[in-house]
């Protein structure tokens, strides 16, 4: 029998069959809010990190199948500069989680012609979370598939303060003038540089916000919010949310 479910949103869908994915709309970049790890670590009466170790394994999983869509970037929210107000034990925890997933997975990212890179406040990790991220870059630069951006001590309003502290110090030092700022200079005086913005943004265990997350960039994505905890995150989440994101209209404010 084919059971019907409803997801949040409301649209009604068949849970037997994958949802359908057109070829032609793929989103180019995808950003995610990998949140709900802890919560689904207590559900299964089990310590928080280990949410965030199956959170690496969803983070593998969805990489792979992005790749296979053909989106271009994909962007993982993994460490904000909040989230340093975590217990020590966690925090210590998190920065050693990108040197496991690289020794594990780097060697099939280079199969899979991925792009490691990172984006965030680089000077205040640890030394040996830097290297691990360091080598994944420096193995994968000449890659041409997908690139998996890890933002980590990433914070939406630190990179624009620093990004307006740049171009501060460019107009005191007589390189611009203040009218040449425009939004171009500014989208490419961010973190993320040159990276186009996401098209669709991703979050995770039913929260509904952006939690200082490419403030700038987003301005124009469209977000789809899911109530499965990160760790659960597969494949069909991802088809479901590219699926909704092609039934979007994308106006840019004008008219149709
Ligand atoms: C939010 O869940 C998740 C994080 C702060 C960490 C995300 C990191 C990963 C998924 C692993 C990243 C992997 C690499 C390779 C860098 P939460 O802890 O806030 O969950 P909760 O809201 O349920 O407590």
């Amino acid at each position: 029998m084919i059971k019907r479910v409803r997801s949040w949103w409301g649209a009604e869908q068949n849970d037997e069959q994958p949802p359908a994915v057109s070829k032609d709309n793929i989103p180019q970049h995808v950003a995610v809010i990998m949140d709900g790890n802890g919560r689904w670590a207590k559900r299964i009466g089990m310590p928080r990190v280990i949410g965030h170790q199956n959170g690496m394994k969803a983070v593998k999983r969805t990489a792979i199948a992005a790749d296979e869509l053909g989106i271009k970037y994909l962007t993982m929210y993994a460490f904000s500069t909040e989230n340093w107000t975590r217990p020590k034990e966690e925090v210590d925890f998190l920065m050693r989680l990108p040197e496991e997933f690289l020794a594990i997975e780097l060697d099939e990212l280079i199969e899979k012609n991925v792009q490691v890179r990172i984006m965030g406040h680089k000077e205040h990790l640890p030394s040996h979370t830097l290297a691990a991220f360091e080598e994944a870059i420096r193995r994968t630069e000449h890659n041409t598939g997908l690139i998996l951006n890890f933002a980590v001590n990433y914070g939406s309003r630190l990179e624009i303060t620093e990004a307006m502290k740049k171009l501060g110090r460019e107009i005191e030092g007589g390189t611009i003038k203040a009218e040449d700022i425009t939004p171009e200079l500014i989208g490419k005086s961010l973190l993320s540089e040159e990276m186009p913005d996401p098209d669709l943004l991703i979050r995770t265990s039913g929260e509904l916000r952006l939690s200082n997350f490419m403030l700038w960039q987003l301005a124009y994505s469209e977000l789809w919010f899911t109530d499965i905890y990160w760790p659960e995150f597969n494949k069909e989440h991802l088809h479901e949310a590219v699926a909704e994101y092609q039934r979007r209209s994308r106006r840019y404010g004008g008219l149709k």
